[in-house]
Formats: C-alpha cells, sequence, structure tokens
C-alpha cells in the first residue's frame, strides 16, 4: 500500500472473506472502490485480501481481523479505514452466523453468541460507522438480514429468524428515523434466501465454550438445507449485484427471493386475520 492513496470511494464489509460479503467487497472492487474487509477468520481474511487486490485496478484493500460481537473492535475497524483512505461511503453490517435446534435443546451461550454476532454485531458495526457515514455525504449503510427476518416458524432455526427480525427492526426504524432527519445518509436491508455460500458451516467460528447442539433431528435438517442451498441457492455475485443497484438507486428492501417474501409476510397476515396458526416451513424454502 502506498502512503498516499488515492482518492476514491470505500466501503467496508463485515464478514467480507466469504460469501455474500467476499461478493459484495469484489463488486465494490470493480467499481474502483478502496475496500476494507473486517472478518473474524484470519487465514479467510489473507486470501480474500489476496484475490481481490489481483483483481484490483488502482484500489486498495485492506484486512482487519475483527469480532463484530466488540464494539471497540468494530470502532477500530471504522477508525482504520478512515485513517488509511481519509472516508467511508458504504458500510455493510454483513457478518452472520447460524446456530440451533428445538427451543430447550439451545443452551444459553449459544443463543447470545448468534446474538451478539449477528444482532449486537449489526448495531455495533452501525453504531460506530454511522458518524463516518453521515461526514461522507452520499452515506450507505447496507444491514444483511434474511428472509428469516420474515419468515417465522422454520424448525431448528429459532435463533436465527429471531436475531435477523431484530436486524429488519433495527434497519427500518433507522431507515425512518434518518428520513426524517432529512440525513444524507441511506439504509439498505439485504434480506436474501439461499445464498451460496460457507453459512452452513457458521459453526466453524464458535468460540471456546460455546454449546453447540449436536442434536440428530437438527443435523439431518440443516443437511438436507445445505443440500438444496448448493443446488438452488443463488449465486453470491448476483446478490451482491443487486446490493450495488438498490445503493445506486436508494432502494431499502434488497429482497432477491421476492416471492418467498411476500409469501412469508402473507403468513402472518393469514395468522393474524383467521386466528390460525401456519404450520412449519422448511429452511431454504
Ligand atoms: N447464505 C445464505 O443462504 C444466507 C441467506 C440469508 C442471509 N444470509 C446472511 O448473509 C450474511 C453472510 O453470510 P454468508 O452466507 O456469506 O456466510 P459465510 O459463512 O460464507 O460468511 C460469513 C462471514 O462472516 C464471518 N464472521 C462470522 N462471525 C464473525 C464475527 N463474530 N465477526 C466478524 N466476522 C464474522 C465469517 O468468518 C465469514 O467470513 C450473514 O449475515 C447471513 O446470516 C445468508
Amino acid at each position: 500500500m502506498s502512503d498516499t492513496p488515492e482518492l476514491r470511494k470505500v466501503a467496508v464489509v463485515t464478514g467480507g472473506a466469504s460469501g455474500i460479503g467476499l461478493a459484495l467487497a469484489s463488486r465494490f472492487v470493480a467499481d474502483g472502490m478502496h475496500v476494507v474487509i473486517g472478518d473474524i477468520e484470519a487465514g479467510a481474511i489473507d486470501g480474500a485480501v489476496a484475490r481481490l487486490t489481483e483483481e484490483a485496478d488502482g484500489t486498495q484493500v485492506i484486512g482487519v481481523r475483527t469480532d463484530v460481537a466488540s464494539i471497540a473492535e468494530v470502532e477500530e475497524l471504522i477508525e482504520t479505514a478512515e485513517r488509511a483512505f481519509g472516508r467511508i461511503d458504504v458500510v455493510c453490517a454483513n457478518a452472520g452466523v447460524e446456530t440451533g435446534g428445538k427451543f430447550l435443546d439451545v443452551d444459553d451461550s449459544a443463543w447470545r453468541w448468534l446474538m451478539d454476532v449477528n444482532y449486537f454485531g449489526a448495531l455495533n458495526t452501525a453504531r460506530a460507522a454511522l458518524p463516518a457515514l453521515e461526514r461522507s455525504g452520499d452515506g450507505h449503510l447496507v444491514f444483511t438480514g434474511s428472509l428469516a427476518g420474515f419468515a417465522t416458524g422454520t424448525p431448528f432455526m429459532m435463533p436465527y429468524c429471531a436475531s435477523k427480525m431484530a436486524v429488519l427492526a433495527v434497519a427500518e426504524s433507522l431507515e425512518i428515523e434518518l428520513r426524517a432527519a432529512a440525513s444524507k445518509v441511506h439504509v439498505h436491508l439485504l434480506a436474501p434466501g439461499p445464498v451460496r455460500s460457507r453459512m452452513i458451516d457458521a459453526e466453524r467460528n464458535a468460540p471456546a465454550g460455546i454449546q453447540i447442539n449436536e442434536d440428530a433431528a437438527r443435523r439431518e435438517a440443516m443437511e438436507a438445507f445445505r443440500a438444496r442451498q448448493s443446488a438452488h441457492g443463488l449465486p453470491a455475485e448476483l446478490v451482491a449485484d443487486m446490493v450495488a443497484d438498490a445503493i445506486a438507486t436508494g432502494t431499502f428492501f434488497v429482497l432477491p427471493h421476492f416471492d418467498s417474501a411476500v409469501a412469508a409476510l402473507e403468513r402472518r397476515l393469514s395468522w393474524i386475520r383467521t386466528g390460525e396458526a401456519p404450520g412449519t416451513r422448511v429452511a431454504g424454502s
């Protein structure tokens, strides 16, 4: 990296070393932006930075080992990006994990780990990034939620659904607050269904001491999810292109599986209207 990087737009992507985050980082590099990846997997960061640096044409890519569950580490990530490039225009609160099981089979430590990463990680990222995005004059904050934020009743995925509903609530509320304040920052919510990534192996990142549920029925459901995800999951690059379009057009909802999102909302509406609880839904449908 030279001492004086060229003045360009700058993106920060959490969970940027794999899957959707890596595809977002790659798209931003292709768009001529400097990119800073924050991720918990040091080895994966090195691989991602090497790959993106090869793709880059005059832009720079930095990796910072970051646990989004720690506000101090996320603040350090944002400060590193601003120090290196002088500005931040796009921040993707994307890092996420998945763990679960039947309600009483999920240990307290697993619930807390998942909420620490998926919910508090997104919150930490937004809180740390907002002042820098305001300074940019055209800042964009992208939350990676999920179709699971609209759809309850997926067996074995209750903690994940709960975390993504919380992300949805924060993203919507923040966008409404920022519009009322005539802010220059725009919020976007990416809420995909199945996308090809390493999410199904998310428990690889569980810190020591987290009790992962090894129940056979949960394992079986997750293996079925893995098969559906690899057969029918969208390429992460396609999802990244949709996010880039949403940033360009100022669109809040980015719904790569639009019909499934609407169907999930209709299930809830029907429950409210008829009083009849819907049945369970299959993960990845
Ligand atoms: N793949 C899907 O089908 C799908 C669908 C909907 C939403 N999502 C969401 O997309 C986001 C990205 O996941 P993905 O599917 O690309 O999975 P992935 O496992 O390929 O990538 C997730 C990245 O987050 C990183 N990460 C995990 N814990 C972290 C932490 N504490 N701090 C910082 N980084 C951490 C991982 O190291 C990894 O690089 C997640 O929020 C996930 O919930 C994925």
